[in-house]
Protein backbone atom coordinates (compact mmCIF):
# COMPACT_ATOMS: atom_id res chain seq x y z
CA UNK A 1 0.00 0.00 0.00
CA UNK A 2 2.72 2.65 0.77
CA UNK A 3 4.23 2.01 -1.96
CA UNK A 4 1.08 2.76 -3.85
CA UNK A 5 0.90 6.08 -2.27
CA UNK A 6 4.56 6.73 -2.88
CA UNK A 7 3.87 6.25 -6.57
CA UNK A 8 1.43 9.01 -7.26
CA UNK A 9 3.76 11.19 -5.57
CA UNK A 10 3.79 13.61 -8.76
CA UNK A 11 -0.03 13.83 -8.28
CA UNK A 12 -0.82 12.69 -4.82
CA UNK A 13 -0.52 15.80 -2.37
CA UNK A 14 -4.29 16.12 -2.01
CA UNK A 15 -5.01 12.40 -2.18
CA UNK A 16 -5.81 10.79 1.69
CA UNK A 17 -5.66 7.22 0.23
CA UNK A 18 -3.36 5.50 -2.51
CA UNK A 19 -5.17 3.95 -5.56
CA UNK A 20 -6.60 0.42 -5.61
CA UNK A 21 -3.87 -1.91 -7.09
CA UNK A 22 -7.21 -3.02 -9.46
CA UNK A 23 -7.19 1.05 -10.45
CA UNK A 24 -3.55 1.28 -10.98
CA UNK A 25 -3.95 -1.97 -13.38
CA UNK A 26 -7.23 -0.09 -14.77
CA UNK A 27 -5.81 3.04 -15.55
CA UNK A 28 -1.90 2.45 -16.33
CA UNK A 29 -1.02 2.76 -20.05
CA UNK A 30 2.82 2.36 -19.73
CA UNK A 31 2.37 -1.39 -21.24
CA UNK A 32 1.76 0.11 -24.45
CA UNK A 33 2.68 4.04 -24.06
CA UNK A 34 6.46 2.81 -23.21
CA UNK A 35 6.68 2.43 -27.06
CA UNK A 36 6.90 6.31 -27.24
CA UNK A 37 9.77 6.68 -24.82
CA UNK A 38 11.94 8.47 -27.42
CA UNK A 39 10.03 10.61 -28.78
CA UNK A 40 8.87 11.81 -24.67
CA UNK A 41 12.58 12.26 -24.16
CA UNK A 42 13.22 14.18 -27.24
CA UNK A 43 10.19 16.28 -25.98
CA UNK A 44 11.47 16.59 -22.71
CA UNK A 45 14.69 17.71 -23.98
CA UNK A 46 13.80 20.49 -25.92
CA UNK A 47 11.45 21.86 -23.15
CA UNK A 48 14.41 21.72 -20.61
CA UNK A 49 16.25 24.06 -23.02
CA UNK A 50 13.31 26.23 -23.45
CA UNK A 51 13.48 27.07 -20.06
CA UNK A 52 16.98 27.46 -20.04
CA UNK A 53 16.86 29.95 -22.59
CA UNK A 54 13.82 31.97 -20.69
CA UNK A 55 15.59 31.74 -17.82
CA UNK A 56 13.98 29.22 -15.76
CA UNK A 57 16.72 26.81 -15.54
CA UNK A 58 19.93 27.31 -14.92
CA UNK A 59 22.57 26.01 -18.10
CA UNK A 60 23.43 23.76 -15.65
CA UNK A 61 20.63 22.14 -14.30
CA UNK A 62 19.72 21.90 -18.16
CA UNK A 63 22.85 20.21 -19.24
CA UNK A 64 22.15 17.55 -16.28
CA UNK A 65 18.78 16.75 -16.96
CA UNK A 66 19.32 16.56 -21.02
CA UNK A 67 22.49 14.23 -20.09
CA UNK A 68 20.31 11.90 -18.16
CA UNK A 69 17.64 11.81 -20.28
CA UNK A 70 20.13 10.86 -22.90
CA UNK A 71 21.14 8.53 -20.42
CA UNK A 72 17.85 6.79 -19.86
CA UNK A 73 16.90 6.29 -23.04
CA UNK A 74 19.81 4.56 -23.90
CA UNK A 75 18.95 1.71 -20.99
CA UNK A 76 15.77 1.56 -22.11
CA UNK A 77 16.64 0.75 -25.67
CA UNK A 78 19.28 -1.85 -24.21
CA UNK A 79 15.93 -2.90 -22.44
CA UNK A 80 17.44 -2.43 -19.06
CA UNK A 81 15.14 -0.17 -17.68
CA UNK A 82 12.45 -1.57 -15.29
CA UNK A 83 9.30 0.09 -16.18
CA UNK A 84 7.08 0.51 -12.86
CA UNK A 85 3.25 0.31 -14.09
CA UNK A 86 2.25 1.95 -10.47
CA UNK A 87 3.43 4.69 -12.06
CA UNK A 88 0.89 5.05 -14.77
CA UNK A 89 2.48 5.88 -17.76
CA UNK A 90 5.34 6.44 -19.94
CA UNK A 91 5.89 9.94 -19.09
CA UNK A 92 5.51 9.40 -15.30
CA UNK A 93 8.18 6.27 -15.50
CA UNK A 94 10.77 8.33 -17.04
CA UNK A 95 10.14 11.58 -14.92
CA UNK A 96 10.61 9.66 -12.07
CA UNK A 97 13.76 7.91 -13.33
CA UNK A 98 15.14 11.10 -13.93
CA UNK A 99 14.61 12.74 -10.92
CA UNK A 100 15.99 9.55 -8.55
CA UNK A 101 19.57 10.28 -10.74
CA UNK A 102 19.32 14.01 -11.65
CA UNK A 103 17.12 15.70 -8.65
CA UNK A 104 17.04 19.08 -10.97
CA UNK A 105 14.65 17.01 -12.98
CA UNK A 106 11.85 18.15 -10.00
CA UNK A 107 12.16 21.88 -12.36
CA UNK A 108 11.14 19.75 -15.56
CA UNK A 109 7.25 19.38 -15.22
CA UNK A 110 7.81 23.43 -14.83
CA UNK A 111 4.84 24.78 -17.31
CA UNK A 112 4.17 21.59 -18.59
CA UNK A 113 1.49 19.19 -18.19
CA UNK A 114 0.77 14.87 -19.56
CA UNK A 115 -1.83 16.45 -21.68
CA UNK A 116 0.57 18.84 -24.38
CA UNK A 117 3.04 15.90 -23.14
CA UNK A 118 1.51 13.19 -25.03
CA UNK A 119 0.05 15.55 -27.94
CA UNK A 120 3.33 16.54 -28.42
CA UNK A 121 4.63 12.78 -28.35
CA UNK A 122 2.42 11.32 -30.10
CA UNK A 123 2.89 14.04 -32.94
CA UNK A 124 6.61 13.52 -33.33
CA UNK A 125 5.31 9.56 -33.30
CA UNK A 126 3.26 10.53 -35.77
CA UNK A 127 6.30 12.12 -38.11
CA UNK A 128 8.44 9.43 -37.49
CA UNK A 129 5.55 6.79 -38.52
CA UNK A 130 4.71 8.02 -41.49
CA UNK A 131 8.26 8.59 -43.23
CA UNK A 132 8.83 5.50 -41.94
CA UNK A 133 5.64 4.50 -43.53
CA UNK A 134 6.39 6.16 -46.95
CA UNK A 135 10.02 4.23 -47.21
CA UNK A 136 8.39 0.79 -46.67
CA UNK A 137 5.72 1.91 -49.53
CA UNK A 138 8.16 3.25 -51.79
CA UNK A 139 10.42 -0.66 -51.18
CA UNK A 140 7.14 -2.27 -52.07
CA UNK A 141 6.33 -0.29 -55.32
CA UNK A 142 9.94 -0.70 -56.58
CA UNK A 143 9.28 -4.92 -55.78
CA UNK A 144 5.82 -4.36 -57.78
CA UNK A 145 8.13 -2.35 -61.11
CA UNK A 146 10.15 -5.47 -61.03
CA UNK A 147 7.54 -7.58 -60.91
CA UNK A 148 5.92 -5.38 -63.80
CA UNK A 149 9.17 -5.05 -65.76
CA UNK A 150 9.14 -8.89 -66.23
CA UNK A 151 5.25 -8.95 -67.22
CA UNK A 152 5.24 -6.32 -70.09
CA UNK A 153 4.81 -9.20 -72.51
CA UNK A 154 2.16 -11.22 -70.44
CA UNK A 155 -1.29 -10.80 -71.95
CA UNK A 156 -4.12 -11.78 -69.68
CA UNK A 157 -7.74 -10.77 -69.54
CA UNK A 158 -8.94 -7.29 -67.45
CA UNK A 159 -12.02 -8.37 -65.81
CA UNK A 160 -14.81 -6.06 -64.80
CA UNK A 161 -17.61 -8.04 -62.19
CA UNK A 162 -14.90 -10.94 -62.35
CA UNK A 163 -15.95 -12.05 -65.83
CA UNK A 164 -13.31 -11.15 -68.46
CA UNK A 165 -13.78 -7.79 -70.00
CA UNK A 166 -11.02 -6.82 -71.94
CA UNK A 167 -6.92 -7.92 -72.85
CA UNK A 168 -4.04 -6.06 -70.59
CA UNK A 169 -0.61 -7.07 -69.49
CA UNK A 170 -0.21 -8.46 -66.41
CA UNK A 171 2.50 -5.31 -66.35
CA UNK A 172 -0.47 -3.28 -66.58
CA UNK A 173 -2.92 -4.59 -64.05
CA UNK A 174 0.40 -4.80 -61.83
CA UNK A 175 1.01 -0.93 -62.46
CA UNK A 176 -2.55 -0.46 -61.19
CA UNK A 177 -1.68 -1.47 -57.57
CA UNK A 178 1.65 0.60 -58.22
CA UNK A 179 -1.08 4.06 -58.54
CA UNK A 180 -3.21 2.73 -55.57
CA UNK A 181 0.42 2.69 -53.49
CA UNK A 182 1.47 6.10 -54.65
CA UNK A 183 -1.77 7.25 -53.55
CA UNK A 184 -1.22 5.95 -50.12
CA UNK A 185 2.28 7.26 -49.64
CA UNK A 186 0.77 10.68 -50.72
CA UNK A 187 -1.81 9.91 -47.89
CA UNK A 188 0.97 9.54 -45.34
CA UNK A 189 2.97 12.93 -46.24
CA UNK A 190 0.17 14.66 -46.05
CA UNK A 191 -0.60 12.79 -42.83
CA UNK A 192 3.14 14.11 -41.72
CA UNK A 193 2.44 17.35 -42.13
CA UNK A 194 -0.49 17.61 -40.11
CA UNK A 195 1.35 16.43 -37.23
CA UNK A 196 4.39 18.96 -37.60
CA UNK A 197 2.62 21.45 -35.36
CA UNK A 198 3.85 21.79 -32.00
CA UNK A 199 0.94 22.06 -29.35
CA UNK A 200 4.03 21.66 -26.20
CA UNK A 201 3.03 25.12 -23.81
CA UNK A 202 -0.52 24.62 -24.19
CA UNK A 203 -0.44 23.35 -20.33
CA UNK A 204 -3.46 21.35 -19.18
CA UNK A 205 -6.09 23.64 -20.76
CA UNK A 206 -4.73 26.98 -20.76
CA UNK A 207 -1.13 27.00 -20.66
CA UNK A 208 1.05 28.54 -18.27
CA UNK A 209 1.74 31.85 -16.31
CA UNK A 210 5.23 31.03 -16.85
CA UNK A 211 7.76 33.08 -19.13
CA UNK A 212 7.75 30.04 -21.36
CA UNK A 213 8.50 30.68 -25.18
CA UNK A 214 6.33 28.37 -27.51
CA UNK A 215 8.70 29.24 -30.27
CA UNK A 216 11.73 28.08 -28.93
CA UNK A 217 10.45 24.58 -27.90
CA UNK A 218 8.93 24.30 -31.21
CA UNK A 219 12.36 24.81 -32.89
CA UNK A 220 14.10 22.56 -31.02
CA UNK A 221 11.69 19.92 -31.60
CA UNK A 222 11.48 20.22 -35.44
CA UNK A 223 8.12 21.62 -35.49
CA UNK A 224 8.72 24.17 -38.73
CA UNK A 225 8.13 24.94 -42.08
CA UNK A 226 10.46 22.85 -44.29
CA UNK A 227 10.68 25.39 -46.70
CA UNK A 228 11.18 28.90 -44.67
CA UNK A 229 12.14 26.92 -41.16
CA UNK A 230 9.90 28.77 -39.41
CA UNK A 231 8.44 27.26 -36.06
CA UNK A 232 4.86 25.92 -36.11
CA UNK A 233 2.51 26.15 -32.98
CA UNK A 234 -1.03 25.30 -32.41
CA UNK A 235 -3.15 28.35 -32.20
CA UNK A 236 -5.39 27.39 -29.32
CA UNK A 237 -4.59 25.58 -26.00
CA UNK A 238 -7.97 23.39 -25.58
CA UNK A 239 -7.86 22.93 -29.02
CA UNK A 240 -4.15 21.82 -28.86
CA UNK A 241 -5.06 19.05 -25.62
CA UNK A 242 -7.90 17.43 -27.21
CA UNK A 243 -7.41 17.28 -30.71
CA UNK A 244 -6.90 13.71 -32.33
CA UNK A 245 -7.08 14.31 -36.12
CA UNK A 246 -3.52 13.38 -36.45
CA UNK A 247 -4.67 9.70 -35.30
CA UNK A 248 -7.41 9.91 -37.24
CA UNK A 249 -5.21 10.49 -40.21
CA UNK A 250 -2.47 8.33 -39.66
CA UNK A 251 -5.19 5.49 -39.23
CA UNK A 252 -6.92 6.54 -42.07
CA UNK A 253 -3.98 6.18 -44.17
CA UNK A 254 -3.13 2.68 -42.57
CA UNK A 255 -7.35 2.03 -42.78
CA UNK A 256 -6.80 2.34 -46.62
CA UNK A 257 -3.64 1.04 -47.31
CA UNK A 258 -5.08 -1.58 -45.75
CA UNK A 259 -7.70 -2.03 -48.05
CA UNK A 260 -5.36 -1.70 -51.48
CA UNK A 261 -3.66 -4.65 -49.76
CA UNK A 262 -6.41 -6.19 -49.26
CA UNK A 263 -7.31 -6.18 -52.86
CA UNK A 264 -3.93 -6.96 -54.24
CA UNK A 265 -4.12 -9.77 -52.20
CA UNK A 266 -7.17 -10.99 -53.54
CA UNK A 267 -6.49 -9.88 -57.03
CA UNK A 268 -3.13 -12.62 -56.25
CA UNK A 269 -5.29 -15.29 -54.78
CA UNK A 270 -7.55 -15.44 -57.46
CA UNK A 271 -4.43 -15.66 -60.17
CA UNK A 272 -2.95 -17.98 -57.66
CA UNK A 273 -5.49 -20.63 -57.64
CA UNK A 274 -5.78 -23.91 -60.25
CA UNK A 275 -9.37 -22.21 -61.65
CA UNK A 276 -6.64 -19.29 -63.05
CA UNK A 277 -3.33 -20.56 -62.73
CA UNK A 278 -1.99 -17.11 -64.20
CA UNK A 279 0.63 -16.94 -60.96
CA UNK A 280 2.51 -19.51 -58.82
CA UNK A 281 3.56 -17.80 -55.23
CA UNK A 282 6.70 -18.98 -53.59
CA UNK A 283 7.28 -21.77 -51.37
CA UNK A 284 8.19 -19.21 -48.47
CA UNK A 285 5.06 -17.18 -48.50
CA UNK A 286 2.30 -19.96 -48.83
CA UNK A 287 1.62 -22.73 -46.25
CA UNK A 288 0.12 -26.57 -45.97
CA UNK A 289 -2.90 -28.04 -44.63
CA UNK A 290 -2.51 -30.38 -41.63
CA UNK A 291 -4.71 -32.79 -43.22
CA UNK A 292 -4.75 -32.53 -47.04
CA UNK A 293 -1.39 -33.42 -48.13
CA UNK A 294 -1.69 -31.41 -51.70
CA UNK A 295 -2.65 -27.86 -50.85
CA UNK A 296 -0.62 -25.10 -50.98
CA UNK A 297 -2.53 -22.01 -49.52
CA UNK A 298 -1.81 -18.56 -50.47
CA UNK A 299 -2.12 -17.45 -46.30
CA UNK A 300 -0.01 -14.60 -46.83
CA UNK A 301 -2.36 -12.97 -49.30
CA UNK A 302 -5.47 -13.95 -46.61
CA UNK A 303 -3.83 -12.58 -44.00
CA UNK A 304 -3.15 -9.34 -46.18
CA UNK A 305 -6.73 -9.24 -46.26
CA UNK A 306 -7.96 -10.38 -42.96
CA UNK A 307 -5.41 -7.68 -41.44
CA UNK A 308 -7.16 -4.78 -43.31
CA UNK A 309 -10.29 -5.28 -41.51
CA UNK A 310 -8.20 -4.84 -37.93
CA UNK A 311 -6.93 -1.41 -39.62
CA UNK A 312 -10.36 -0.39 -40.74
CA UNK A 313 -11.83 -1.03 -37.21
CA UNK A 314 -8.87 0.51 -35.40
CA UNK A 315 -10.05 4.25 -37.42
CA UNK A 316 -13.46 3.11 -36.15
CA UNK A 317 -12.76 2.90 -32.62
CA UNK A 318 -11.11 6.32 -32.66
CA UNK A 319 -13.73 7.93 -34.88
CA UNK A 320 -15.87 6.25 -31.87
CA UNK A 321 -13.71 6.85 -29.10
CA UNK A 322 -13.63 10.93 -29.42
CA UNK A 323 -16.56 11.73 -30.85
CA UNK A 324 -18.78 12.51 -27.65
CA UNK A 325 -16.15 13.54 -25.53
CA UNK A 326 -16.78 17.44 -24.17
CA UNK A 327 -13.52 19.71 -24.95
CA UNK A 328 -10.54 19.16 -23.65
CA UNK A 329 -8.36 16.27 -21.84
CA UNK A 330 -10.65 13.08 -20.55
CA UNK A 331 -8.83 9.82 -19.61
CA UNK A 332 -10.53 8.09 -22.52
CA UNK A 333 -8.37 9.50 -24.78
CA UNK A 334 -5.71 7.30 -23.30
CA UNK A 335 -7.46 4.81 -25.32
CA UNK A 336 -6.28 6.53 -28.34
CA UNK A 337 -2.81 4.81 -29.01
CA UNK A 338 -3.81 0.98 -28.96
CA UNK A 339 -5.76 1.33 -32.18
CA UNK A 340 -2.75 3.87 -33.44
CA UNK A 341 0.39 1.32 -32.51
CA UNK A 342 -1.34 -1.33 -33.77
CA UNK A 343 -2.73 0.37 -37.19
CA UNK A 344 1.31 1.09 -37.44
CA UNK A 345 2.22 -2.62 -36.47
CA UNK A 346 -0.32 -4.39 -39.09
CA UNK A 347 0.36 -1.73 -42.10
CA UNK A 348 4.27 -2.21 -41.97
CA UNK A 349 4.18 -6.21 -41.63
CA UNK A 350 1.60 -6.11 -44.40
CA UNK A 351 3.74 -4.03 -46.65
CA UNK A 352 7.26 -5.86 -46.35
CA UNK A 353 5.42 -9.39 -46.58
CA UNK A 354 4.07 -8.33 -49.83
CA UNK A 355 7.09 -6.80 -51.02
CA UNK A 356 8.89 -9.99 -50.46
CA UNK A 357 6.75 -11.74 -51.61
CA UNK A 358 6.17 -10.06 -55.04
CA UNK A 359 9.87 -10.17 -55.60
CA UNK A 360 9.60 -14.47 -55.70
CA UNK A 361 6.03 -13.98 -57.33
CA UNK A 362 6.30 -16.00 -61.56
CA UNK A 363 3.90 -15.90 -64.42
CA UNK A 364 2.58 -19.14 -66.23
CA UNK A 365 3.04 -17.87 -69.59
CA UNK A 366 0.48 -20.70 -70.79
CA UNK A 367 -1.88 -20.52 -68.36
CA UNK A 368 -1.90 -16.61 -69.16
CA UNK A 369 -1.68 -17.31 -73.13
CA UNK A 370 -4.86 -19.47 -73.02
CA UNK A 371 -6.91 -17.08 -71.08
CA UNK A 372 -6.32 -14.26 -73.41
CA UNK A 373 -6.78 -16.44 -76.46
CA UNK A 374 -10.72 -15.48 -75.78
CA UNK A 375 -11.68 -13.74 -79.06
CA UNK A 376 -14.77 -11.86 -76.74
CA UNK A 377 -11.97 -9.85 -75.12
CA UNK A 378 -12.11 -8.13 -78.21
CA UNK A 379 -15.42 -7.99 -79.01
CA UNK A 380 -15.54 -3.89 -78.15
CA UNK A 381 -12.75 -3.48 -80.43
CA UNK A 382 -14.73 -5.29 -83.09
CA UNK A 383 -17.56 -2.23 -81.95
CA UNK A 384 -14.76 0.12 -81.83
CA UNK A 385 -13.75 -1.26 -86.39
CA UNK A 386 -17.43 -0.42 -86.83
CA UNK A 387 -17.46 3.26 -85.33
CA UNK A 388 -14.47 4.38 -87.65
CA UNK A 389 -16.43 2.79 -90.52
CA UNK A 390 -19.50 5.33 -89.72
CA UNK A 391 -21.62 3.21 -87.35
CA UNK A 392 -23.17 4.87 -84.53
CA UNK A 393 -21.49 3.77 -81.42
CA UNK A 394 -24.80 2.55 -79.59
CA UNK A 395 -25.74 0.42 -83.19
CA UNK A 396 -22.26 -0.78 -83.33
CA UNK A 397 -22.50 -2.31 -79.73
CA UNK A 398 -25.74 -3.36 -80.57
CA UNK A 399 -24.19 -5.17 -84.01
CA UNK A 400 -21.56 -6.79 -82.63
CA UNK A 401 -24.18 -7.98 -79.35
CA UNK A 402 -26.27 -10.26 -82.77
CA UNK A 403 -22.84 -11.62 -83.92
CA UNK A 404 -21.90 -12.92 -80.65
CA UNK A 405 -25.28 -14.67 -79.92
CA UNK A 406 -24.31 -15.68 -83.60
CA UNK A 407 -21.65 -17.31 -82.46
CA UNK A 408 -22.74 -18.80 -79.29
CA UNK A 409 -26.11 -20.35 -81.24
CA UNK A 410 -23.50 -21.40 -84.19
CA UNK A 411 -20.49 -22.59 -81.61
CA UNK A 412 -18.33 -20.88 -83.73
CA UNK A 413 -15.80 -18.54 -82.07
CA UNK A 414 -16.59 -14.90 -83.02
CA UNK A 415 -13.71 -14.34 -84.97
CA UNK A 416 -13.91 -17.90 -86.85
CA UNK A 417 -17.31 -16.18 -88.67
CA UNK A 418 -18.31 -16.53 -92.06
CA UNK A 419 -18.03 -12.76 -93.94
CA UNK A 420 -21.50 -13.12 -95.03
CA UNK A 421 -22.67 -13.34 -90.62
CA UNK A 422 -20.74 -9.80 -90.38
CA UNK A 423 -21.60 -8.44 -93.78
CA UNK A 424 -25.44 -9.16 -92.74
CA UNK A 425 -25.34 -7.50 -89.27
CA UNK A 426 -22.97 -4.86 -90.24
CA UNK A 427 -23.28 -3.55 -93.94
CA UNK A 428 -20.49 -1.26 -92.53
CA UNK A 429 -17.94 -3.76 -92.11
CA UNK A 430 -14.95 -4.91 -94.75
CA UNK A 431 -13.28 -7.98 -94.98
CA UNK A 432 -10.17 -6.76 -93.09
CA UNK A 433 -12.97 -6.95 -90.19
CA UNK A 434 -11.17 -9.77 -88.86
CA UNK A 435 -7.82 -8.24 -88.01
CA UNK A 436 -9.44 -6.94 -84.86
CA UNK A 437 -8.99 -10.37 -83.54
CA UNK A 438 -5.07 -9.79 -83.61
CA UNK A 439 -4.04 -8.92 -80.23
CA UNK A 440 -1.06 -7.13 -80.95
CA UNK A 441 -3.42 -5.24 -82.94
CA UNK A 442 -5.00 -4.50 -79.69
CA UNK A 443 -2.63 -3.62 -77.72
CA UNK A 444 -0.44 -0.85 -80.65
CA UNK A 445 -4.30 1.16 -80.61
CA UNK A 446 -4.51 1.83 -77.38
CA UNK A 447 -1.18 3.63 -76.72
CA UNK A 448 -2.61 6.87 -75.56
CA UNK A 449 -1.65 8.19 -72.19
CA UNK A 450 -2.56 5.90 -69.57
CA UNK A 451 -3.86 2.70 -71.71
CA UNK A 452 -2.15 -0.57 -72.07
CA UNK A 453 -0.33 -0.09 -74.57
CA UNK A 454 3.13 -1.77 -74.76
CA UNK A 455 5.26 1.54 -75.50
CA UNK A 456 2.95 3.08 -72.80
CA UNK A 457 3.57 0.43 -70.44
CA UNK A 458 7.94 0.90 -70.92
CA UNK A 459 7.07 4.45 -70.09
CA UNK A 460 5.17 3.76 -67.42
CA UNK A 461 7.45 1.81 -65.97
CA UNK A 462 10.41 4.05 -66.73
CA UNK A 463 8.75 6.44 -64.86
CA UNK A 464 8.91 4.67 -61.76
CA UNK A 465 12.01 3.56 -61.92
CA UNK A 466 13.01 6.99 -61.59
CA UNK A 467 10.65 8.14 -59.13
CA UNK A 468 11.80 5.21 -57.27
CA UNK A 469 15.21 5.92 -57.92
CA UNK A 470 15.23 2.29 -58.88
CA UNK A 471 18.15 1.35 -61.53
CA UNK A 472 16.61 1.90 -65.08
CA UNK A 473 17.24 -1.53 -67.55
CA UNK A 474 17.37 -0.11 -70.93
CA UNK A 475 19.50 3.12 -72.61
CA UNK A 476 16.03 4.74 -74.11
CA UNK A 477 14.21 4.28 -70.42
CA UNK A 478 15.39 7.35 -68.86
CA UNK A 479 14.03 9.56 -71.72
CA UNK A 480 11.15 7.62 -71.61
CA UNK A 481 10.54 8.23 -68.29
CA UNK A 482 11.43 12.03 -68.17
CA UNK A 483 7.89 12.43 -71.16
CA UNK A 484 5.46 10.38 -69.24
CA UNK A 485 6.00 12.11 -65.87
CA UNK A 486 5.39 15.19 -67.35
CA UNK A 487 1.95 13.50 -68.15
CA UNK A 488 1.78 11.85 -64.51
CA UNK A 489 -0.04 14.40 -62.02
N1 LIG B 1 -1.31 8.43 -20.18
C1 LIG B 1 -2.13 9.56 -20.48
C2 LIG B 1 -2.73 9.45 -21.88
O1 LIG B 1 -2.16 8.78 -22.68
C3 LIG B 1 -1.32 10.82 -20.41
C4 LIG B 1 -2.14 12.01 -20.15
C5 LIG B 1 -2.65 11.98 -18.74
N2 LIG B 1 -3.33 13.19 -18.42
C6 LIG B 1 -4.18 13.23 -17.40
N3 LIG B 1 -4.77 14.38 -17.20
N4 LIG B 1 -4.43 12.23 -16.62
O2 LIG B 1 -3.74 10.00 -22.17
Amino acid sequence: MKKNKDAQASWGGRFSEPPSKLMLRFGESVSFDKALAEFDVRGSCAHAKMLRDVGILSASECSQIVKGLESLLKKIKSGDFVWDESLEDVHMNIEQALTAEVPAAAKLHTARSRNDQVATDMRLFFKSACADMSGRIRALMASLVELADTARNIFIPGYTHLQRAQPVSAAHHILAWVEMLARDCERFAFAADGANVSPLGSGAIAGTTLPIDRFRSAEYLGFVDSDSGEPILTGNSMDAVSDRDCFFEFAFSCAVLGVHLSRIAEDVILWNSSEFGFVKLPDSFTTGSSLMPQKKNPDSMELMRGKSARMIGNLNALLVLVKGLPLTYNRDLQEDKPAVFDSYAQASICVDVLAACAAEIKFNQGRCAAAVSDPLLLATDLADYFVMRGVPFRTAHHMVGKLVALSENKKVPINELPDEDVFGVCPEADCDWRKVFDIKRAFAMREKFGMPGLEQTNSQIAAWRELLGMKSHDSNSKKRGAECRGKKK
